[in-house]
């Protein structure tokens, strides 16, 4: 079976970034299985991320035929092309660099701020955050957003996924704080396309989860600010005037 995996390396020259072809065992079950055959058989200097080898870490993420799937649940196919992560830019081949994620959690305030009176929460108490709690930081939602193509500064889907896990926490006591740090480049930003929530192996929805960051927004007195351009667009238009 032949697999093209995108080979980058700041150091090669004349070309820092050229497609390879290898062929794999037909019998490999997984993409993680091929690549350490490649590894171990064809070519030593192939470099990327693994861990637990089970679903469970998330350092295994790539992209196969321009979709983000875990290297060690996805069973390889015949001319698969195998990409890094994108939007977080490659370090060497698929290992990609994961600073920009660990910010991003800082900006949305992803801890609880001080210790809590409450010691104890009840099993629904748990169920409200124990979606979002699962997220293993792959980083395929990052991948896949539109809104990161064109905005850097964006804070993306899983942190505003983890923000909302926080700000639904009961012993959070900080949730204006951490509502405020999500309003510029943050939840009114995403179109709420829904890719991120299409890519996620957990299960988590962030789309959904921004959509209740919007609703609590708008609770807390805070605008839509995509509703005052509008506004802006048709000169400051007041129906009731
Ligand atoms: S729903 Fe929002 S956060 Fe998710 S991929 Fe689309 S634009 Fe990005
Ligand atoms: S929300 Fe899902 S896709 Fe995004 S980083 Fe967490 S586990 Fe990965
Ligand atoms: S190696 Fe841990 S999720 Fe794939």
């Amino acid at each position: 079976m032949k697999l093209t995996i995108q080979r980058f390396c700041k150091h090669r020259k004349p070309l820092k970034s050229i497609k390879a072809d290898y062929e794999v065992p037909e019998n490999s079950k997984t993409l993680l299985e091929a690549l350490t055959y490649i590894k171990t058989k064809i070519d030593g200097s192939l470099t990327f991320n693994s861990g637990c080898r089970s679903g469970v870490c998330g350092s295994c993420a790539v992209r196969v035929n321009g979709k983000e799937q875990l290297c060690c649940s996805y069973t390889p196919k015949e001319d698969d092309i195998i990409e890094p992560l994108s939007k977080t830019g490659t370090i060497k081949d698929l290992v990609v660099d994961n600073n920009i994620l660990q910010n991003t959690l800082k900006r949305v305030k992803s801890w609880l701020d001080k210790p809590s009176p409450i010691t104890k929460m009840s099993i629904e108490d748990e169920k409200r955050i124990e979606k979002q709690t699962d997220c293993i930081l792959c980083a395929s939602c990052y991948s896949v957003c539109p809104v990161l193509e064109i905005d850097s500064e964006f804070l993306g889907p899983f942190a505003l996924s983890r923000a909302y896990r926080y700000i639904n926490d009961i012993r959070c006591e900080e949730k204006k704080s951490k509502i405020d740090a999500l309003q510029i480049k943050g939840i009114w930003d995403c179109t709420l396309c829904g890719e991120c929530t299409l890519v996620c192996p957990q299960g988590i929805d962030p789309k959904n989860d921004i959509m209740l960051l919007q609703s609590k927004s708008v609770q807390l007195g805070y605008d839509n600010p995509n509703l005052s351009n509008t506004d802006n667009l048709f000169g400051g238009f007041n129906p009731d005037f």
